[in-house]
């Protein structure tokens, strides 16, 4: 069971490591900051995976923000999205005629984000835009981008910093492939 083992166990490599991650984030920080000064934007973090990806980018950030969250589960099957996605908690913000800022851990299909930005786009927010820790490109099933990505990364099964399998590994502080046995 996965709370029994020594989490590293699990992971047959490293793909970001923490420094690494420190450093994109501060830099995409840095560049979101140029970007949203004196905007007053809503920064929207997409629980759960982006938690880890929301808080370290909004303290990389030093133009004045509000935060929300959203809480979305996606129908699918194991780890395939569906794109159909069910909204258990929304933004409590009024995002029209705000700046909003999307922040997610992973574009992968597309289909989640593809959802979420046509739902949010009817609300008429002065703007709306995606900052994705990584990006899965090769996976793609819709026309979507990122508007800021952190990495773009290759097909592998990712956890950590936020992204779990099975509900576990969120904690782990890098990115790793998980090792399948
Ligand atoms: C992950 C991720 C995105 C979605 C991306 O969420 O946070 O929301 O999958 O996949 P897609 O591009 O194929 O749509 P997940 O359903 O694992 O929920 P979690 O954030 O709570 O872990």
């Amino acid at each position: 069971m996965a709370e029994k083992t020594d989490m590293n166990k699990d992971v047959s490599k490293i793909l970001v490591s923490e420094e690494e991650i420190h450093a994109r984030v501060k830099e995409m920080g840095k560049q979101l900051s140029e970007e949203y000064e004196g905007k007053n934007v809503v920064l929207v973090c997409i629980l759960r995976g982006a938690v880890h990806f929301f808080s370290d980018l909004a303290r990389a950030m030093t133009c004045h923000m509000e935060m929300d969250f959203m809480s979305i589960s996606s129908y699918g099957n194991g780890r395939k999205t569906s794109g159909i996605v069910r909204i258990a908690k929304d933004v409590d913000t009024n995002i029209t005629g705000r700046h909003v800022l999307i922040v997610e851990d992973i574009m992968d299909s597309g289909l989640t984000l593809n959802y979420l930005t046509k739902l949010l786009r009817e609300r008429q927010p002065a703007s709306l835009k995606i900052a994705c820790l990584l990006d899965k490109p090769s996976r793609r099933e819709c026309d979507i981008t990122p508007d800021y990505c952190g990495f773009v990364i290759p097909n592998e099964f990712v956890l950590g910093y936020g992204l779990d399998y099975d509900g576990y590994y969120r904690n782990l502080p890098y990115v790793g492939v998980f090792k399948q046995e």
